[in-house]
């Protein structure tokens, strides 16, 4: 099987051009930062959010390595993430990433939390660009993230959709917790 992670980056890679903005809204340890840096390339703007301190450290060394200086990382919450992007580039971003749960080899009690996952994810609708994309994946298998991901689908399924088209491309058929990946694209116009 092909891993979310891997579905969810080749749908980004084909909505993003050179130039865009893009959000990785939980950084860990960066490998959707990288990929969205190369994505936007040198002329465009990536912006970081994760809350650990280790996670913007890890994310920042492994940037250095690969020559990339295209990335704002900062250390807070994404559902700050309105406030923390420039107005001028509201409803200008097009694309969104979201890997929910807790940073890998890091600490496990320290998850992405249910009231700051929605919050986030309804800045991001807003920030988002029409014909831009929002990819989640969501873990349901440690403590909170099951209820963490039927509120995440919940909101997804209830939006506009004359605005935002909502998707589960892969749904993993007949698996005790299995990881999800939901999509939205903003409609054009
Ligand atoms: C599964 S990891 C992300 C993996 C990452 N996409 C990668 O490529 O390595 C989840 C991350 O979300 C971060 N996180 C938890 N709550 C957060 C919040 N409220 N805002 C931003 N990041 C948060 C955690 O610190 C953790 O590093």
């Amino acid at each position: 099987m092909i891993p979310l992670t891997e579905i969810a980056q080749t749908l980004v890679r084909s909505t993003l051009k050179p130039g865009d903005i893009a959000i990785d809204a939980t950084v860990g340890n960066g490998f959707d930062t990288q990929f969205l840096a190369e994505s936007v390339g040198p002329t465009g703007t990536v912006y970081g959010f994760d809350i650990q301190l280790a996670a913007v450290q890890a994310t920042s060394r492994r940037l250095a390595d690969a020559c990339l200086n295209n990335v704002h990382l900062l250390e807070r919450d994404h559902a700050e993430m309105q406030s923390a992007i420039p107005r001028e580039f509201h409803g200008r971003v097009s694309a969104i990433m979201w890997n929910l749960g807790y940073l890998p080899g890091g600490d496990k009690q320290l998850t992405t939390a249910l009231q700051s996952t929605l919050a986030a994810i309804q800045s991001g609708l807003v920030l988002l660009a029409g014909g831009g994309i929002m990819t989640i994946i969501a873990y349901t298998g440690h403590p909170g993230g099951f209820e963490e991901t039927a509120a995440v689908e919940a909101l997804l399924r209830g939006l506009n959709p004359h605005e935002y088209l909502f998707t589960e491309p892969s749904p993993a058929p007949n698996r005790i917790s299995p990881p999800r990946l939901f999509v939205v694209r903003r409609c054009i116009g």
